[in-house]
């Protein structure tokens, strides 16, 4: 028998100036009297309970530290509370009594929580053990929970911190590249304001088609950005007004591999930058830089170029008109499953038809 010291401190209960509070809870009433006057000569405060309803009653009604519970009983057996004591209270120690051939029953209760069991009858000092032993596991398991609640809380604030801070370096990113697109495109008439209607292209289309918010938000990002690279192109090239010769067209090919070396160190707009360096790929991998084809080419990427292409042909040039949105819409159509993904020419088909259609209303009601 493994003998406990007394321990005064150990008969205190979480309240420190307060006793141990133990629930004894039997159908007979001998065994009830008997260990509730014995545990109230040790200092514990006792009350008792004659069945498990009436037990679960007393538990919901005032705490306590620990639970004597017989095991067989009239109505709900002992193992049968465990669950709502447990639930009404878990800090609650519980402690089985058990008649040797209930045995088994009180072992499989452990798993359930239970921290020990006695066989009956019981020597009053092994109770008596028993009881400063499961008061024991009951504070270390209540450090335990303690520890992993401080721990779990610490992890959740970090995240909080982190994701704002996250979403704060990406807000200031995404100022600082706007401010660099703008100033890029103050240089060029024909390409003023072309990213932001690129951008908002793109984004309605990765909208329509289903994608999650923060894939929309990264679609809108790259549009904005798409052509940054341009910053590295020849000004006589990017505002040349007439078409260009194979050194000229090389050369503005490589705003794609510039804008993805300028852009790549701000990690933290990662996907969109990966979208951005896709927007001159083509879904039958006759684009570049890397001539991918198919799903193979990010979806942003897709996007982009049948946002670019549309935005393109529906923007003046200093060399031809430009085309109505209809007009463009027909000569993507002849681009899809080629050029184009079928799926994203579809849902740009859409969307542009329904701003058209908005746009007929507001001049209904202007
Ligand atoms: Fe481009």
């Amino acid at each position: 028998m493994t003998s406990l010291a007394v321990d005064n401190t150990s008969m205190l209960s979480s309240r420190a100036d307060a006793p141990i509070r133990v629930l004894v809870v039997d159908d007979e009433d001998t065994i009830r009297l008997v260990l509730a006057k014995y545990l109230r000569t040790r200092g514990f405060e006792v009350v008792t309970a004659e069945s498990g309803d009436a037990a679960l009653e007393t538990l919901a009604g005032a705490r306590f530290d620990l639970m004597l519970c017989d095991v067989r009983m009239p109505g709900l057996s002992g193992v049968e509370i465990v669950p709502s004591a447990l639930e009404t209270d878990p800090d609650l120690g519980i402690v089985m009594l058990s008649a040797v051939n209930d045995a088994p029953t009180a072992t499989e209760a452990m798993s359930q929580g239970v921290l020990d069991y006695l066989t009956k009858p019981i020597e009053l000092q092994h109770l008596y053990d028993a009881v400063q032993r499961a008061l024991h596991k009951r504070t270390l398991l209540r450090e335990q929970r303690r520890v992993e609640r401080a721990i779990r809380d610490e992890v959740a604030d970090r995240t909080r911190e982190l994701e704002q801070e996250k979403s704060h370096l990406r807000d200031l990113t995404v100022t600082v590249v706007e401010t660099l697109v703008t100033a890029m495109e103050a240089r060029d008439v024909f390409h003023r304001g072309r990213s932001a209607r690129v951008a908002e292209l793109a984004a309605s289309i990765a909208e329509y088609m289903g994608l999650a918010p923060e894939v929309v938000e990264d679609v809108r990002l790259a549009g904005r950005l798409h052509d940054v690279g341009n910053i590295g192109i020849r000004d006589d090239v990017l505002s040349k007004p007439a078409a260009l010769n194979a050194e000229e067209y090389a050369h503005v090919r490589d705003h794609v591999r510039l804008g993805v070396e300028i852009l790549s160190p701000l990690r933290h707009i990662e996907r969109a930058v990966v979208f951005m360096g896709d927007h001159h790929e083509r879904w039958d991998g006759t684009g570049y830089p890397h001539a991918r084809s198919g799903e193979s080419i990010s979806i942003g990427g897709r996007i982009l170029a049948a946002a670019d292409a549309f935005v393109a042909m529906t923007s003046s040039r200093p060399y031809r008109e430009p085309r109505t949105q209809e007009e463009a819409v027909e000569e993507l159509r002849r681009q899809s499953g080629t050029l184009l993904d079928p799926r994203v020419y579809e849902a740009l088909r859409v969307v542009v038809k329904r701003r058209q259609s908005l746009v007929f209303i507001d001049a209904i009601h202007g």
